[in-house]
């Protein structure tokens, strides 16, 4: 017999079968998803919002992935990489800013050089804060060693969006060859794990050949595998990357959006004291996306602190908002924003995943 969402929201665990009828849903059953995805982040988490001022350091990237802006293969782009000064002045704005963490990302390189700077910063980070900046890193795929060597340099977050768990889609909007291997994304994901990182993934919502199926794989992917934090956003396409030749095919935006909502809503229900972010590429659909997804289980939102004339290179898809601000106009209007989503923002703690130190007991 099929169930009603309603009797579905009363599980205790999802089946594959029960995700995908709550991606569907529509009008009332809709509705209900987001109640109860709302009611336990106010159980779990309370009506809280923590920042991570996000550095986007450098867009000089050694991938190609074939939906991504900043691919190796665009020329059409200025590469810029922030001084080391450049990077510790907005380090230095976030921590007098009383903003708990901040979040380093760039595109993806893996050389000696990298992983030195990268050591290096950490430590200054921690020197110009008293030790108490958090600092997330987002800069993809690295060999374990580095990664202890960040971790042991104070790193204590890494994000690494698996951005899809179907391997054989995963395969599609990557190149075929070594240097975009799903395993090695997966054995990437295990040791930030292992060595102790508070570990967040995510998927882009809205393919190209992605179904539903695929999307309730990747929420039981994350629920599996025990993530701590959870970045997801719709997928955007960009005009000097090879997907833009599928845009005819895509789902309307207003869509992708809309199932992005739902994708959130089920990972709180699911996961429910993990950390969510509200992912910036809502807002380039949506001018109050971001506050829609804290409204119904986002707790993390990231502030852009990049100096602000290097803004507009990061463009990893079309109609990225933010671009043309100072870091201090972000702040207040994201202030703003999230008190209008009848939430607060949390100053001067790290937020860190409540998951993870249940899973670390
Ligand atoms: N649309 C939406 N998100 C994108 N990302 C990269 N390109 C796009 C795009 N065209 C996301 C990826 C990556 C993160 C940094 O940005 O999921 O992991
Ligand atoms: Fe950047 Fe509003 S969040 S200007």
């Amino acid at each position: 017999m099929e169930l009603n969402i309603k009797d579905i929201l009363e599980k205790d665990e999802f089946s594959k079968s029960n995700i995908i009828s709550l991606l569907e849903s529509e009008s009332e059953d809709r509705t209900l998803l987001f109640k109860k995805s709302a009611e336990i982040k106010e159980k779990y988490i309370g009506n809280k919002v923590w920042f991570r001022g996000l550095i986007e350091f450098s867009n000089i990237c050694g991938k190609d992935c074939l939906y991504c802006g900043i691919r190796k293969g665009n020329k059409n782009l200025n590469r810029y990489n922030l001084s080391d000064d450049e990077i510790l002045a907005a380090a230095k704005f976030a921590y007098t800013n009383r903003y708990g963490s901040i979040a380093l990302q760039s595109g993806e390189l893996e050389s000696q050089f990298i992983t030195d700077r990268i050591e290096n910063l950490l430590h200054k980070i921690k020197e110009l804060s008293n030790g108490e900046l958090g600092v997330t890193l987002s800069v993809g795929e690295q060999k374990p060693t580095t990664y202890k060597k960040w971790y042991d340099a104070g790193a204590h977050r890494y994000l690494l969006r698996v951005e899809s768990t179907n391997q054989s889609l995963y395969q599609k909007i990557h190149p075929n060859d070594s240097n975009h291997d799903f395993n090695k994304r997966l054995a990437c994901l295990k040791s930030l794990q292992d060595i102790g990182y508070q570990t967040g993934t995510g998927v882009m919502i809205g393919l190209p050949f992605q179904t539903m199926d695929d999307l309730a794989g990747d929420l039981l992917f994350m629920k599996e595998f025990n993530i701590d934090m959870c970045g997801m956003g719709p997928y955007i396409e960009h005009a000097d990357t090879p997907l833009i030749e599928h845009a005819g095919n895509l789902m309307p935006l207003k869509d992708r959006f809309d199932l992005t909502l739902k994708m959130i809503a089920l990972i709180r229900i699911m996961m429910k004291d993990i950390n969510i972010v509200a992912a910036t590429a809502l807002q380039a659909i949506d001018p109050i996306g971001r506050e829609k997804a804290v409204k119904i289980g986002a707790n993390i939102l990231m502030p852009n602190i990049t100096p602000g004339k290097y803004r507009d290179s990061y463009k990893l898809y079309d109609n990225k908002p933010c671009t043309d601000d100072s870091a201090e106009d972000c702040q207040s209007c994201l202030e703003a924003r999230v008190s209008l989503a009848d939430a607060e923002v949390v100053y001067g703690e790290w937020g860190d995943s409540k998951h993870y130190e249940g899973r670390r007991q």
